[in-house]
């Protein structure tokens, strides 16, 4: 799971590829690397363990090249140090590349190539794709040969961005399952995993289907599949959609969180013209017509399908939520016509890409809710819903979640021709503002619990899909050991971990359990534990920690959500920690 770049023509190349790097380090921040031609033909390559920071400094702040190519590295194959950082050159030294992918016979491919007298420093399975296309490349001289016979033998994904030595003019790639896309200017031509390096450069890009290969040039793209040549086909991208900007925020999850109430009407603006939904009409067909609504995703999209069964319950309708990676190894088939619905902010999660390959390949029907346009799950599904929600990029999802359960909502609304959903998801956002105003007393909610040893997040219903998400959230970017209970399953056996360095935050938002919750809270408070109720102001009590204003129960999980991204990201804060790109984790996960 890795961001490359690639760019060849009359263009600033450090600034491209570094830029580029710093927007595509959501993919991976193990370490970055980057290589180009100077001006005498001379292949540069310059490499460092960690973030994109690293390599700035160390890269020369100037150079003469039309030719590069870049790497940030999520490590799957081989620990996060220098020798297998990426770009990775074949043995010969003709060719250099950076690869985001999983090889998985690299193994073999390896072995046989030893045979042959090739040698490896890395243990990663892209030096075998360097050394492979290097001992195509030697059969007759021909790169695009070369590639071709590489594309066939190699089993797995990969995007790939090829430097060929003796060809300075020309830029190779290759591309299966990985994403990758090329940019078009005038006088030159860009390659990136996503459009967001290239939008400062150009608006047209082309986006690369599986098992093609070809060059970038100048002034020309060439594209291949097999033996035939390709037209490419352009699309464009508004840059409004890919705005990096962080304007005065000191970090990108603040932007994010405080962008919801925006993203939420922009959500409803897009699919409700004032008087009715404008969802496509076959797929709100297909949803009535189906037996079985089934979920699946993963991480906090999964928590925002757990809110889309209760809608389609609520709805009549049989619904279950799995999670991907589960489901990809033990799907279960029980009903005649189900109808899958696959959630995902990337849209690039391999995890759930696996399961929409079973789905697709039993002819069912797949629903893709997604922020990410163009991505392999939005393509391989038979509708698709947008989420435009703008660019998330701090690790921690947030703005998506809420962006998630609000279409879901709307989609529920659609279906039951219930616009008045509209009117509820406006009464959210004045909540949502709300809070944000309001935000300094969760932040001395967070002053208090960020010394606990453990901190359990419980509610009831609604409430208890809010915990899941909120320990989620909390655990992911301050390290700290959280729990998520259903309230009233805390005297079935979590009860016995509570002691006096426990913290819980309870969230109150359903009237017809506040009296069973706050008894929960009581039973924690008996044994030592600090505790902080987060309720709906209509039930409030004296010593309740945080109030919400009261919106629907059914859209009660964003608001819940909301509280508790603001408590995750106040308890990192005054720890120092990094907000937007925790230990270990990336933000689109395309390994399994
Ligand atoms: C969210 O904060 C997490 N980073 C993670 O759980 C994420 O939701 C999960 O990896 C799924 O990603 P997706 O929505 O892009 O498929």
């Amino acid at each position: 799971m890795c961001g490359i770049v690639g760019s060849i023509g009359k263009i600033n190349t450090r600034k491209y590829l570094i830029d580029g790097l710093y927007s595509l380090d959501y993919r991976g921040y193990d370490s970055a690397g980057l290589a180009f031609l100077d001006s005498s033909n001379e292949l540069k390559i310059f490499k460092a363990v960690g973030k994109v920071e690293v390599l700035d400094s160390i890269a020369p702040k100037e150079f003469e090249s039309s030719i590069g190519i870049g790497h940030t590295r999520w490590a799957t194959h081989g620990a996060p140090n220098e020798t297998n950082c990426h770009p990775h050159v074949s043995s010969h030294k003709e060719i250099a590349i950076v690869h985001n992918g999983v090889i998985e016979n690299y193994r073999a491919l390896k072995t046989r190539l030893m045979g042959y007298g090739y040698s490896f420093e890395s243990e990663t399975d892209t030096e075998v794709i360097a050394n492979l296309l290097e001992f195509n490349y030697r059969k007759n001289h021909d790169v695009l040969d070369g590639i071709r016979r590489t594309i066939d033998e190699l089993e797995g994904s990969f995007a790939l961005a090829i430097i060929v030595k003796d060809q300075p003019d020309r830029l190779y790639f290759m591309k299966r399952s990985s994403p990758l896309f090329i940019g078009l200017g005038d006088e030159y031509k860009l390659l990136a995993s996503d459009a967001v390096p290239m939008i400062k450069y150009t608006n047209k890009f082309v986006d690369l289907k599986d098992d093609e290969y070809g060059y970038i040039s100048k002034e020309e793209v060439a594209l291949f599949k097999g033996y035939d040549k390709l037209e490419p086909e352009i699309t464009h991208q508004s840059p409004e959609f890919l705005n990096r900007d962080l304007g005065d925020n000191p970090n990108y999850m603040i932007k994010e969180i405080q962008e919801t109430p925006q993203v939420i009407t922009r959500l409803i603006d897009n699919y409700f013209d004032g008087e009715k939904f404008l969802f496509n009409p076959k797929m709100i067909e297909a949803i009535k017509k189906s037996d079985d609504i089934i979920f699946i995703a993963c991480g906090t999209s999964y928590h925002a399908s757990l809110m889309g069964v209760k809608y389609m319950q609520y709805l009549g309708k049989r619904s279950e939520a799995y999670v991907a990676s589960e489901w990809a190894y033990f799907p279960v088939f029980t009903s005649k016509k189900p109808l899958y619905i696959l959630l995902s902010q990337s849209g690039e999660t391999a995890d759930l890409i696996r399961c929409q390959k079973i789905i697709n390949s039993r002819g069912s029907i797949n629903i893709a809710i997604t922020n990410t346009k163009g991505s392999t799950i939005e393509r391989n599904a038979t509708f698709s819903c947008l989420l435009f929600s703008g660019l998330e990029i701090a690790v921690a999802s947030t703005k998506v979640f809420s962006a998630q359960v609000c279409l879901l909502a709307l989609l529920t609304g659609a279906i039951e021709k219930h616009t008045n959903v509209v009117t509820h998801l406006s009464v959210v956002t004045s909540a949502l503002e709300k809070i944000i105003e309001n935000k300094q007393d969760i932040e001395n909610i967070a002053s208090k619990i960020e010394n606990a040893s453990m901190i359990f997040f419980i509610g009831r219903g609604n409430d208890y899909i809010a915990s899941m998400e909120a320990s989620l959230k909390m655990k992911e970017i301050s390290y700290m050991h959280c729990e998520a209970f259903a309230g009233g399953e805390l005297k079935h056996g979590p009860i016995a971990l509570v002691d006096k360095d426990t913290c819980l935050i309870a969230f109150n938002s359903d009237m017809s359990t506040n009296l069973a919750l706050r008894n929960n809270v009581k039973e924690i408070e008996a044994r030592g534990a600090k505790s902080f109720v987060i309720s709906y102001s209509s039930f409030m009590k004296d010593d309740d920690a945080f109030l919400v204003d009261n919106v629907k129960s059914y859209l009660s999980t964003i608001v819940m959500v909301f509280v508790s991204q603001y408590l995750a990201y106040y308890v990192t804060l005054h720890k120092g920690l990094n907000i937007d790109k925790p230990r270990n984790l990336a933000k689109s996960v395309t390994v399994e």
